[in-house]
């Protein structure tokens, strides 16, 4: 996904841009450039393949002083990674430089008609298209650039959150958002825009999230204007945004990943605070409380993501249905969007995103809210676009998440959805108080039990090193930890590129144990529930075909621990919390094999934190 940053006031404006990209280098890319406008009033652009790093170098000796500025790191959608299709772009005037992030899907059309105009273009993107039109718009219509923006952005469709320089102008930055996230932050007497909060909360708590189809006006020394398309004036509310630059930084970790991993007994922990009364023994969810009979009303759920959060999505179902005794569908985000889907005004659609910004899932989201559902959301970024789309939810409080690959996301997401399943299960009275009650002392117990896992962290980085030269593994669970399976191998696949498949457990006989040979590592689930004996006769299946299998069990096992070639003790918990601790020592194992092969652990390559294009 693209970053966008800006910056005026009365500061120079080049470093604060650039450690405002280098705090958006999470979201993953492949260019990175800069527009400023310096103190003799020139317009200098500057970009470069690659990390914010070597567009550093390139601009070494470049004139990048001024006090107002725009930076980008662009994830390539139209056109291929290189220094001509890296932002900003120019327009033909070489008046005008503008950033963006998302997709302009009518830009060949328009670019159609721009060429017949005799517009010459210097990129494959749909940007520099964007930008000609804005020329096209001031030129043709002989308007203010505020006005050009809002005339040409009315001819656009797709997604955008855009800045946009005028070197006649050098006092304002022009900023607008469509389906893609914008920030800005009100410092005193400067402004901050970015993608997200991180570039801006080391210099401004105040922000404002920039409302789809309004425009920006940012002058230095004066009050920010918000506009929307027909020059009709908003008052957004001014935020006060949470995050601390220690939560931004690695605090003494090699990787962000390790440190999320790490910091997933707290983040645990402030997920429940305020939701979990041990005292009272009951489990308080707002957002329950608000729309109890619309919840309580609930004929089918309809879990809607992608990703980790579609594994989060899957043992929700098992809690939702074991708890609620409702039925609960878990859908790609990207499936169920184009699919025409059945909804009915009974219909309840929970959409799990960490980002908030994920397209498929704000765009299924927004399909079932237009056909009648009602939408609960459970996400980490306050403010995003998919909290904001939503009738009710509950925020998952870890933190900002910045390794691509998602961990506490993960946990988080599972012990909102657990708190959830509980708080619905007792108003329905579909959970017998003692169970109830178990659950929630459990719960309790949960940090210090993940804080347990996270000792193994060393072990787990030895057994490591026998995968770094596997090309394929099998991650086999049943019942709530068999999305633990897809998850664990989703971890290994993308960090490490070692192809790994997760199961059902009891699915091998169907196929897949054709794969199993003495070349195959078997990572299996088999800590002590329901279905443990079962889970010892699928061991026994690898073992009989020479599978190396390493074993998840419960501390204290003596029948997978002999059948096993490694093992990994974990504390016992309440088979509907497993996941919460079997998913530990799988996100570590993915990390330390990423990390012996030399990868990229936090911006593996192809991939973006959010994926904000379809
Ligand atoms: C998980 O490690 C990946 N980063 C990816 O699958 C991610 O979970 C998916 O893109 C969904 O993102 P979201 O939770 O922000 O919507």
């Amino acid at each position: 996904m693209c970053g966008i940053v800006g910056y005026i006031g009365n500061r120079e404006a080049f470093p604060i841009l650039m450690k405002g990209l280098h705090r958006l280098e999470y979201r993953g890319y492949d260019s990175a450039g800069v527009a400023l406008i310096n103190s003799n009033g020139e317009l200098g652009v500057y970009k470069a393949k690659g990390k914010v790093s070597d567009l550093e170098t390139f601009v070494s000796d470049k004139d990048v002083t001024g006090n107002i500025g725009i930076a980008h790191t662009r994830w390539a959608t139209h056109g291929e990674p290189c220094q001509e299709n890296a932002h900003p772009h120019y327009s033909s005037n070489g008046r005008l430089a503008i950033i963006h992030n998302g997709i302009i899907e009518n830009y060949m059309e328009i670019k159609k008609h721009l060429i017949e105009c005799g517009f010459i273009f210097r990129s494959d993107t749909d940007t520099e298209v964007l930008v000609q039109l804005i020329q096209y718009v001031q030129d043709t219509e002989n308007v203010s650039l505020v006005s050009a923006v809002q005339l040409a952005l009315k001819q656009v469709i797709g997604a955008y959150a855009i800045a946009v320089l005028d070197k006649e102008q050098p006092e304002q930055i022009i900023a607008a958002r469509k389906s893609s996230p914008l920030v800005i932050g009100i410092g005193d007497d400067e402004y901050f825009l970015a993608s997200d909060a991180m570039p801006i909360v080391e210099y401004t708590k105040r922000v404002i999230y920039v409302e789809d189809d309004t425009i920006a006006v940012i002058r230095k020394g004066d009050a920010l204007r918000i506009l929307d398309l027909n020059n009709v004036e908003h008052n957004p509310e001014v935020k006060h945004v949470e995050l601390s630059i220690g939560q931004l930084e690695k605090g003494g970790f090699p990787h962000f990943m390790l440190k999320e991993i790490f910091e997933q007994p707290q983040c645990i922990a402030n997920c429940m605070k305020g939701r979990i009364s041990q005292d009272l023994g009951e489990v308080k969810l707002s957002s329950v409380i608000d729309y109890k009979e619309r919840l309580l009303g609930a004929h089918r759920f309809i879990i809607l993501a992608c990703g980790t959060s579609w594994h989060a999505g899957l043992i929700g179902k098992y809690l939702l249905e074991s708890m609620c005794h409702v039925p609960v569908e878990v859908e790609y985000a990207s499936e169920f969007r184009y699919r025409d889907p059945v909804i009915t005004p009974n219909d309840v659609v929970i959409a799990i995103s960490q980002s908030g910004e994920t397209a498929d899932t704000l765009a299924a989201l927004k399909l079932a809210k237009k056909k009648g559902a009602f939408i609960y959301g459970i996400c980490n970024a306050v403010g995003s676009s998919i909290p904001r789309e939503t009738d009710t939810g509950s925020y998952i409080h870890v933190g900002p998440e910045i390794g691509v690959a998602s961990t506490k996301a993960f946990t988080g997401q599972v012990t909102v959805l657990t708190l959830l399943a509980l708080a619905l299960a007792k108003e329905k009275g579909t959970i017998s108080n003692v169970a109830y009650q178990k659950i929630i002392r459990e719960l309790d117990a949960i940090p210090e039990k993940m804080q347990e896992v996270l000792k193994q962290n060393d072990a787990i980085a030895d057994l490591s090193k026998i995968f770094t030269y596997a090309h394929n593994l099998i991650y086999l669970g049943r019942g709530y930890c068999y999305p633990v399976a897809l998850e664990g191998a989703l971890k290994l696949k993308e960090i490490s590129y070692i192809h790994a498949e997760g199961y059902p457990a009891a699915e091998m006989k169907h196929g897949p144990i054709a794969l199993i040979d003495a070349e195959m590592p078997v990572v299996v689930i088999a800590t002590h529930n329901t279905l443990y004996e079962k889970i010892v006769s699928n061991i026994q299946e690898v073992k009989a075909r020479k599978g190396k299998i390493i074993a998840l069990v419960t501390k204290g096992d003596t029948v997978v621990s002999k059948l096993a070639d490694h093992v990994i003790e974990l504390p016992s918990t309440l088979e509907c919390l497993d996941p919460l601790i079997t998913t530990i020592p799988l996100q570590l194992l993915g990390y330390h094999v990423a990390v012996h092969k030399g990868k990229d652990v936090d911006q593996p390559r192809n991939l973006a934190k959010s994926v904000t294009v379809e």
